[in-house]
């Protein structure tokens, strides 16, 4: 049988099962199913295998064209940089809002204090205070950053929200947005020119079934 000519990387995850009825409806769902263990997998479509990696991770492998194409949070790319990437697309879903956040009855902070933010975005949240002129210490974290602020460790903190359950839950509000976020499609770039017309004919799929024109 010929080699799928096309690699997709995607989200796995929550950004994963957001992904599953648009991929289904491109015939890109996978063939035999998900697997845990499986990190790359035939799609329905012969020409298309999947990559099924950490989101973090989807950015390099496209941009280094171990993928030609992928699906990640606006989130992941903002903190990887884009630049090495196309954009074409906006998937639609995945919504949610990276925002700073503080405790909600915070005492203010005594003068001079360089406050401590405490985040998985280090370069969006570095480059966030910076253009606001503010110095501030950034504490990189893997998850679960809305304790930082209640054990002393930060006083804010960038973070992912959605419905906004989990700030309350934690004591905490919302100081700021710095993004709106949702899944994008990215492209490598020399795939773009070297399989011109096989992932032409992707994005047209991509944007007919979003109902873009
Ligand atoms: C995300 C995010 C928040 C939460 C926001 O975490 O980091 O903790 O969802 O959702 P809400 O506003 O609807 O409460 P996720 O569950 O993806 O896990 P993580 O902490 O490992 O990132």
């Amino acid at each position: 049988m010929s080699q799928p000519r096309l690699t997709l990387a995607l989200s796995k995850g929550r950004l994963l099962e957001d992904s599953e009825p648009l991929l289904a409806k491109l015939g890109l769902a996978p063939a035999e199913g998900l697997d845990d263990r499986l990190l790359r997998l035939p799609s329905r479509d012969p020409d298309v295998q999947l990559l099924v990696i950490r989101p973090a991770d989807v950015p390099t492998y496209v941009e280094y064209g171990a993928a030609d194409f992928g699906i990640v949070g606006k989130d992941v790319l903002m903190e990887h940089g884009g630049e090495a990437l196309y954009e074409p697309l906006d998937l639609g879903y995945g919504r949610c809002r990276l925002m700073v956040a503080a405790p909600r009855n915070r005492a203010p902070l005594p003068a001079f204090h360089r406050p401590r933010v405490a985040t998985k975005y280090p370069e969006v949240a570095r480059r966030h205070f910076a253009a606001q002129g503010e110095q501030v210490e950034i504490i990189k974290l893997y998850g679960s950053m809305e304790l930082a602020p209640l054990v002393g460790l930060a006083d804010c903190i960038v973070d992912l929200v959605d419905t906004g359950n989990t700030l309350r839950a934690n004591g905490l509000e919302e100081i700021e947005t710095i993004a709106q976020i949702s899944a994008r499609l990215v492209v490598n770039k020399a795939a773009m020119k070297m399989k011109h017309q096989a992932i032409r004919a992707w994005l047209d799929r991509f944007r007919a079934e979003l109902g873009h024109a």
